[in-house]
């Protein structure tokens, strides 16, 4: 028997998106674990975008018009937290984006923040909360995240790097109900972000 769903799956924005290479810092260094090169300008020219970002476990992200929570304070964060359980107000941005490390094996190995590690729902839980009616938040992991609650998918993709192919990741938009909140337009939109 098929239960039905109070949301319509039909309408999930699906594909697989293939990038080139990995992203590099602006003296040129790489990040164990950054967003491919040109991931970041794909989802603003998908328009999955916000004006206040919060980036939930961002490592190196070179966007400084952001808060960024990261629980090790080398990679330069706005906030040393432990992204399941942030200060961050409730309902006070408009777009999370969450890339936390896919296994605890990899946590320990990448990063030595295992005793940080769970898997992708936990911070699905923190980006619920502080995300506004109608904001999006974007996840990239192995996992597609349970359906977060009070919010709906509108996209689930997977992403791959050659020549990393057997590393297929999930990336996966979902809107918290609400009237969606549209970015404002920038003149230049190449100016808000090097990446
Ligand atoms: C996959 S990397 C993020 C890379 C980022 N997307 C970039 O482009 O640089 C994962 C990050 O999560 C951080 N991290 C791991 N567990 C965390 C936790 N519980 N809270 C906050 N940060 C955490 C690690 O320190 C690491 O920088």
């Amino acid at each position: 028997m098929s239960r039905k769903r109070d949301w319509d799956a039909s309408e999930v924005y699906r594909t697989t998106k293939c990038f080139g290479s990995w992203s590099r810092n602006k003296d040129g260094t790489h990040y164990n674990g950054a967003f491919p090169a040109g991931f970041m300008k794909w989802i603003r020219t998908m328009e999955w975008w916000g004006d206040e970002r919060v980036y939930l476990c961002a490592g190196m992200i070179e966007d400084p018009q952001s808060i960024r929570i990261d629980i090790r304070p080398e990679v330069n964060p706005t906030h040393t937290e432990d992204a399941r359980h942030t200060s961050l107000g409730d309902e006070s941005a408009d777009w999370v984006m969450l890339d936390p490390p896919y296994s605890k094996q990899l946590a320990k190995d990448m990063y030595d923040t295992e005793k940080y590690y769970s898997g992708i729902n936990g911070f699905a839980k923190e980006a619920a909360r502080i995300v506004k009616p109608g904001g999006l938040i974007l996840t990239l992991t192995y996992e597609i995240p349970k359906r977060i609650p009070g919010c709906d998918f509108i996209a689930v993709c997977g992403v791959y790097t050659v020549p990393m192919t057997g590393y297929m990741r999930c990336f996966t938009v979902s809107r918290k109900t609400g009237e969606p909140i549209e970015p404002k337009r920038t003149a230049n939109p190449q100016e808000v972000l090097s990446f």
